[in-house]
């Protein structure tokens, strides 16, 4: 079989690409390896950028997000008995972000393409990219015990961290970059009322703990774990015992407990891999790069990675113009290294390294406190909280 561009993985990445292509009539392939379903029980990230929401919408899929989603124009930062209110919208000139889960914006582009009759194939096994070097790379995969082959102009590797797009490119053609950090993050989801109306990020001396929301009635909280921990070592009463006392008095004794919904433990990692094309082969979002979730920019710099591809690639088919596909993989670098740089910069300040000294521990402390003090400082925090502009780095 024959297509335009043959995406591999049915992410917030995959999808997002083929339905904007499909709307500027390019025609596209989405293979990936599990069922919808298992897709849709992954739980992650939360916050969108506003860029993100206008992705969304692009994309004729924003209708439920528009509805639903929560719009917050600021977030809380604490430290001991420190509150620290970061005002997004007054340090950004009125930006703001939604908070709309992953889940739910997933599903809500795997609706608009069934309602379009897009040809996406789930559980395609073994798949692989062949021919790259020639005009018309090709994809190979199982389905159903028998072996398929489509025939693509361009290759976009939409597979996420450990997919195999990016294990095709020949190492030598790779440079990859990646701090590793000693700890990881506890999830836990209930359908209780969120501990706030915004999002409180706490930097505790037992450790960091962030409380979060997906709606008015739904939590998600996060506290700072052990690298060798396992979800079998928390029940959940040992997690909702635990947030309480990383949590400032007045906000622990508002703590509404429940059952979990889900548990998972996510590690916190750094990762870049450039350049993020080699020939026809494009990488976008986890696939190319991750960040730690401190900063909530994983899926957003998915969406923004997917702006670029799917502007060169429309430019390519409607005017012959290969300049932004020439551009790609700086222009999405360009962002991607300010995103690292501020996930790293709000781990840095948040978390209890198992390794900190007494001065590690006084400099978090002075940034914090240069932060209570300083509109300079929260204003930088605040423009890269919203997201950095969408930007084509000629
Ligand atoms: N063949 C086909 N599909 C694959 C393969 C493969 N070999 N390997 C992985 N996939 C699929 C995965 O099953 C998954 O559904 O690719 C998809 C990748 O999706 P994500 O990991 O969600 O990555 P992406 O779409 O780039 O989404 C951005 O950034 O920080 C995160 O939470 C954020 O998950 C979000 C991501
Ligand atoms: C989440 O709600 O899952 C979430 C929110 C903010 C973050 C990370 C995760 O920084």
């Amino acid at each position: 079989m024959r297509t335009q561009v043959g995406i591999i993985g049915a992410g917030p990445s995959g999808l997002l690409l083929s339905r904007l292509l499909q709307l500027n009539g390019v025609d596209s392939v989405v293979l990936e390896r599990q069922s919808a379903d298992y897709v849709l029980g992954r739980i992650r990230a939360g916050i969108l950028e506003s860029g993100t929401c206008g992705m969304l919408r692009q994309a004729r899929a924003g209708e439920r997000m528009d509805a639903e989603g929560l719009v917050h124009s600021g977030i809380e930062l604490c430290s001991g008995s420190r509150r620290q209110r970061i005002d997004l919208a007054a340090l950004t000139g009125g930006k703001t972000v939604m908070v709309y889960g992953q889940t739910e914006l997933t599903k809500d582009l795997m609706d608009a393409h069934e309602a379009a009759g897009s040809h996406i194939v789930y559980e395609a096994k073994d798949v692989a990219i062949s021919e790259l070097d020639s005009d018309t790379p090709k994809l190979t995969y199982i389905k159903d015990g028998a072996e398929h082959t489509i025939v693509c102009d361009f290759v976009a590797g939409c597979d996420g961290f450990h997919g195999v797009s990016r294990r095709t490119i020949p190492e030598d053609q790779l440079n990859t970059y990646e701090r590793v950090y000693p700890f990881g993050w506890l999830g836990l989801l209930a359908d209780t009322k969120p501990v706030g109306d915004e999002l409180i990020y706490v930097n505790s001396e037992r450790g960091f703990a962030l409380c979060s929301m997906r709606s008015r009635t739904r939590s998600r909280y996060y506290i700072q774990c052990a690298l060798h921990e396992n979800v079998e070592d928390w029940p959940e009463e040992r997690f909702w015992e635990t947030l309480s006392t990383l949590l400032p008095s007045e906000t622990a004794a508002k703590l509404e407990t429940g059952n979990a919904l889900e548990m998972s433990i996510a590690p916190l990692r750094g990762f870049v891999a450039e350049p993020m094309r080699h020939g026809r082969l494009f990488l976008a979002g986890d696939a190319a790069h991750i960040v730690p979730p401190t900063g909530a920019k994983g899926l957003n710099l998915a969406a923004s990675d997917i702006h670029l591809l799917s502007t060169a690639l429309i430019a390519f088919y409607q005017n012959g113009q290969s300049e932004l596909i020439e551009r790609y993989s700086d222009n999405c670098l360009a962002r991607v290294w300010k995103a690292q740089r501020f996930s790293w910069w709000m781990t840095t300040l948040l978390h209890r390294f198992p390794d900190a000294s007494a001065y590690d521990r006084q400099l978090q402390m002075a940034e914090l406190n240069y932060l209570a003090q300083s509109t300079a400082a929260q204003t930088a925090l605040a423009e890269n909280y919203v997201g950095m502009p969408y930007e084509d780095g000629k």
